[in-house]
C-alpha cells in the first residue's frame, strides 16, 4: 500500500507548493504558446544570485537575487546584475555546445525569457511546461517563486497563478545547476557528458480550469485496452468522449469513470515494426478536445520467448545516447531523431535502446511511426546512494515522469531501471522496488535493468549470468566486452552461458572503439578493422547462444562525449564506440552487424 501511495503522490498530484504540477501531456493538442529561441543568461559560479555574502539564501526583496530583472530603479541604485542581450543562449540547446566557456561547465547558469501574454479566458490556468532542464530547475516568475524540479531528462511544469502574471513583459527565471552529487540519479560518476542547461522545448500552455492533465491508452496482454483519463477536478455530470475514427470506435462515460476504464475495441490492426499502424485518438470533454496518434500492441514473456503481438520477437536493437555526434551536443529537435533513428534503420535495426536517461519526446513519437521497438531507461547508473531513501523517491519521481509521458507510445516495449548498478544486497532492494513501481504504473510493458556478467575465475569463457535481479527482471539483459575490456575477441566462439534464469535472456551492450578513418590491421586497438575482427567474432558467439536469447542492443550507434575517454590519440573526450563516427561516417563493423541482423529472418 506504501508504494502505491508513494506512486499516487508522485505521478498524479504534486501537491506541495514547491513541488511541479501534475505532469500536463500532449502539449502539442493544447493551445500553446513556444518560449523556444534565444533567453539571456548569466553565468553564475558562485551562485551570488542565491546566496548572499554569508551564503544564505537571499529573500524576493533583495534586488541582488538573480530572480528579480536586475534593472535599476534609478541612476543611484546599485545592481550587480543583469540580463542583457549581448549574453543570450538558444532555448532548446545544452549550453556546453553554444559557448566554449560552457563546454566542461558544471554550475549555475541563470536563464531569462520576457514575454506578454493576456489569457483568451480569465477563468483558463496557465502553465510552464519544460521539456526537460539539466539537472536541477529552479523557476521564478516576475520575482515569485513558482518551484525546483530534479532530473536531466524528464518533463515538469508549473501553474503560473493570475496574481503573479502581467499583461505585458513578464519575465521567467530559470536557474539551471548540473552540479553532480552522490544522492542525485545519476551520481557522480557517469560515462556521458555532463550537458546542462534548458536542453528541451519551453512551452506556455493555456488549459480550462477543468482539464485533461494526462492520460493512457495501453493494450494489456488480453488485447483490452487500458484507458485512464486523468482531470484537473471532477465536475459532476461532465462527460468524456473517446473516439478512435479509423474504427468508428466511440465511447462517451462520466468522466469520474474515464479514470479507469478496460475498452474493447474491434477491429484494431497491431502495432510492429513491420507494420507500425498509429489511429489517431480523440478526446472531448465540455471544455477541451486533444488528439493523439496511437498504436497498439502487446509485448509479453512466455518462459525463455519473448513474445510481441503473440509472436516471438528478436530484437535486432542498437544502443544511442541522445547527442547528434556530428554536432557534439544534445539532440533535441525532431530532425535529430530522424538523423538517429535512419541510421539505426539503416543498420537493419527493429529496436534502439535510448541510453540511459529518458530521450526528448520527439525520439519516442519519430519511434513510433518508423517501427522502433524502445527500450526506455532512467540514470540509475552504476553507483547511486542505494542506503538513501530520498535517492530512492527521485529514482521513482523520474521513473513516473518518463512511464507518465511515454505511456501512449506503442513502440515502447521495456522500461528499464537502470544500468550495470553494482552487486549489493541494498543495491537489489533498492531496484526491486523501483520494478514494482514500473509495474503499477504500467502492467502493460516488459521491466528490466542491463545487469552484469559474472565469472568463475579464472574460467574466463563461461559467462555467468546469476545477478540476483535476474529474479525480479522480465527480461535477462546483461552487458559484457569480451574482446575490448577482457582480453582480446579471440575466445568469443568458445564462449559459453551460464544463465541461472528461465527468462529471456538479451544483450543489453558490447562494443569496442575505433577511431573512424584510422585503419590498421585487426590486432591494432582503436582500428577500424579491430572493431570490424571485434564484431564479427561477437556475432559468431551470438548465433551459438541458442533459443534463449531474444536479441542485442550493441554500444552504440554513434560515437559520444565523454570526460572520462581521455586517450590523447584515440579518444579526446569521446568514447569512440560508434559504428558511426564524428561526421556521420559508417566504420567498417557497421556493415558486420548490418549482415548479422540481415541474415536473421
Ligand atoms: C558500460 C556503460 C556505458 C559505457 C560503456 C563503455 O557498459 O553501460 O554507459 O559507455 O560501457 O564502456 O563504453
Amino acid at each position: 500500500m506504501k508504494i502505491i501511495k508513494l506512486l499516487s503522490l508522485v505521478l498524479f498530484c504534486h501537491m506541495q507548493a514547491w513541488a511541479v504540477n501534475p505532469l500536463i501531456i500532449n502539449i502539442e493538442s493544447r493551445k500553446y504558446t513556444s518560449l523556444n529561441g534565444e533567453w539571456q543568461y548569466i553565468i553564475d559560479v558562485f551562485e551570488t544570485g542565491y546566496y548572499n555574502y554569508k551564503y544564505i539564501k537571499r529573500n524576493d526583496k533583495d534586488k541582488q537575487a538573480f530572480w528579480n530583472n536586475g534593472i535599476p530603479a534609478d541612476k543611484t541604485e546599485r545592481i550587480e546584475h543583469g540580463y542583457v542581450d549581448k549574453y543570450v543562449l538558444k532555448v532548446p540547446g545544452d549550453w556546453n555546445s553554444q559557448n566554449p566557456r560552457l563546454d566542461l561547465y558544471e554550475g549555475t547558469v541563470w536563464y531569462k525569457k520576457s514575454f506578454d501574454y493576456i489569457k483568451s479566458d480569465k477563468n483558463n490556468k496557465l502553465f510552464v511546461h519544460f521539456g526537460a532542464v539539466n539537472y536541477k530547475a529552479n523557476v521564478f516568475i516576475n520575482g515569485k517563486y513558482l518551484g525546483e524540479h530534479k532530473g536531466g531528462f524528464t518533463p515538469f511544469c508549473f501553474e503560473i497563478p493570475d496574481s503573479s502574471l502581467l499583461e505585458k513583459d513578464n519575465y521567467l527565471i530559470v536557474k539551471a545547476d548540473n552540479k553532480r552529487y552522490a544522492d542525485e540519479i545519476p551520481a557522480l560518476n557517469f560515462d556521458w557528458w555532463n550537458y546542462g542547461g534548458i536542453t528541451r522545448d519551453v512551452h506556455l500552455v493555456e488549459l480550462p480550469a477543468v482539464h485533461i492533465i494526462n492520460y493512457q491508452f495501453a493494450m494489456q496482454k488480453d488485447k483490452t485496452i487500458t484507458c485512464k483519463i486523468n482531470m484537473s477536478q471532477y465536475v459532476e455530470n461532465e462527460m468524456v468522449k473517446i473516439e478512435i475514427p479509423a474504427l468508428k470506435f466511440v465511447k462517451i462515460i462520466k468522466a469520474k469513470e474515464a479514470q479507469n476504464l478496460s475498452l474493447k475495441v474491434p477491429g484494431i490492426t497491431l502495432w510492429s515494426p513491420e507494420s507500425p499502424k498509429l489511429y489517431q485518438i480523440i478526446i472531448t470533454t465540455s471544455t477541451e478536445k486533444i488528439a493523439d496518434k496511437i498504436g497498439f500492441k502487446t509485448i509479453e514473456t512466455r518462459q525463455t520467448e519473448l513474445l510481441l503481438n503473440g509472436k516471438p520477437l528478436f530484437m535486432k536493437g542498437i544502443c544511442i545516447h541522445e547527442e547528434l555526434p556530428t554536432q557534439g551536443r544534445r539532440a533535441y529537435t525532431k530532425q535529430d531523431a530522424v538523423i538517429l533513428l535512419n541510421w539505426a534503420k539503416d543498420l537493419g535495426c527493429n529496436m534502439v535502446r535510448l541510453a540511459h536517461y529518458p530521450h526528448n519526446e520527439h525520439m519516442t513519437k519519430v519511434a513510433d511511426s518508423l517501427g522502433l521497438i524502445v527500450w526506455s531507461e532512467i540514470p540509475v547508473y552504476w553507483n547511486i546512494n542505494f542506503n538513501n531513501a530520498e535517492t530512492l523517491e527521485k529514482a521513482n519521481t523520474q521513473l513516473a515522469e518518463m512511464v507518465t509521458r511515454d505511456i501512449n507510445r506503442a513502440c515502447v516495449a521495456i522500461w528499464s531501471v537502470g544500468n550495470e548498478t553494482p552487486v549489493s544486497e541494498q543495491r537489489t532492494k533498492f531496484m526491486a522496488e523501483l520494478i514494482k513501481s514500473t509495474k503499477i504504473l504500467d502492467p502493460s510493458r516488459l521491466v528490466s535493468a542491463a545487469l552484469e556478467v559474472h565469472y568463475n575465475v579464472p574460467d574466463w569463457d563461461t559467462h555467468i549470468v546469476n545477478d540476483p535481479l535476474g529474479e525480479y527482471v522480465d527480461i535477462v539483459s546483461i552487458n559484457e566486452y569480451n574482446g575490448w575490456y577482457g582480453g582480446l575477441p579471440t575466445n568469443c566462439r568458445t564462449i559459453k552461458w551460464d544463465i541461472k534464469y528461465k527468462k529471456p535472456f538479451f544483450i543489453s551492450e558490447t562494443g569496442a572503439e575505433a577511431l573512424g578513418g584510422f585503419y590498421a590491421d585487426s590486432l591494432t586497438r582503436w582500428s577500424e578493422e579491430y572493431q570490424e575482427w571485434y564484431y564479427t567474432e561477437q556475432t559468431e558467439m551470438m548465433r551459438k547462444i541458442g533459443k534463449q536469447f531474444v536479441g542485442c542492443s550493441p554500444w552504440i550507434l554513434a560515437d559520444f562525449r565523454s570526460p572520462k575517454r581521455l586517450n590523447p590519440y584515440y579518444q579526446e573526450g569521446w568514447n569512440n564506440k560508434g559504428l558511426v563516427g564524428h561526421k556521420g561516417n559508417k566504420k567498417k563493423a557497421f556493415y558486420v552487424l548490418k549482415k548479422y541482423y540481415e541474415e536473421i529472418k
